[in-house]
């Protein structure tokens, strides 16, 4: 069924987004869906997906929550999770399309926002702050980002190099891109990726009131023995870590 759709996108999507696509399907949903079990994801009434992309955690999240509302700002991924909600026959699963840092929705709209490798690749102390307001209070938000150790990996080994894709360009790119977001704003990049420290985001939720963080490497929270997409740490530097925190209760 699945295969169905993804072949149909093979004529719409540019080469690398389409590699990206068959990346993720090579995996069965079940793996997606373990997750979204293990960061206990489930029995929530409202749940954002913040950049759902091609729909892989949409689809178990609609399976275990009341009300999924998936958003991107890319018009081909938020029509083909829309077309496999519907393949699937899923009915509490809404799309649109809209950035996640600046969406239509009300305050205190949600019980949980989920917000899978998306986050670095926006201003993401802006939205840091539209998460928070969209958050009801004591409501739970999961994200992940990568620290330079990514980049190292992305330099050295040249991980998922493609005819399409050149992942030293593209470390490179995110290296000038973070010097801009944290020394020069006005030349700063929006949807090229920025390296986010760890230290740096935790002083940055606290800020912001967030508490009970737990923090790990990717794939690694509440269980150390899950399998991981990525590692947590690439020659000794940080590389992509993940992390779930509440927000406060007072407002
Ligand atoms: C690496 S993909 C991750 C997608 C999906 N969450 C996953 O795990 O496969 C990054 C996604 O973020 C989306 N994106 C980038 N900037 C965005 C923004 N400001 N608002 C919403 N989505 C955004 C892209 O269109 C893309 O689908």
């Amino acid at each position: 069924m699945t295969n169905n759709i993804i072949e149909k996108y093979k004529k719409i999507l540019q080469k690398q987004d389409f590699e990206f696509l068959k990346r993720i399907y090579s995996n069965d949903i079940k793996v997606y869906e373990k997750r979204i079990l293990q960061y206990e994801f489930t029995n929530f009434e409202n749940v954002l997906d913040a950049g759902c992309g091609f729909g892989q955690w949409s689809i178990p999240l609609a399976k275990h929550n009341t009300n999924v509302y998936s958003i991107d700002i890319s018009k081909e991924r938020v029509s083909f999770t829309e077309e496999l909600a519907q393949e699937l026959n899923i009915k509490n699963l809404t799309t649109s399309l809209q950035s996640i840092n600046s969406t239509n929705f009300k305050d205190n709209s949600f019980d949980a926002i989920f917000c899978y490798g998306v986050f670095f690749l926006t201003d993401w102390k802006k939205t840091l702050q539209e998460f928070k307001r969209l958050l009801k209070p004591k409501a739970k938000l999961y994200l992940n980002a990568n620290g330079m150790g990514w980049y190292l990996n992305l330099l050295i080994n040249e991980h998922n190099k493609t005819s399409s894709y050149n992942p030293r360009k593209y470390a490179l790119d995110c290296i000038i891109n973070t010097e801009r977001y944290i020394n020069n704003k006005s030349l700063y990049q929006e949807g090229l990726d920025v390296i986010i420290e760890k230290n740096e985001l935790l002083d940055a939720l606290k800020l912001y009131d967030f508490f009970d963080i737990v923090v790990a490497d990717e794939g690694k929270l509440n269980s150390q023995e899950a399998h991981s997409f990525f590692k947590g740490t690439y020659h000794g530097q940080t590389g992509v870590y993940e992390l779930t925190a509440l927000k406060d209760k007072s407002n």
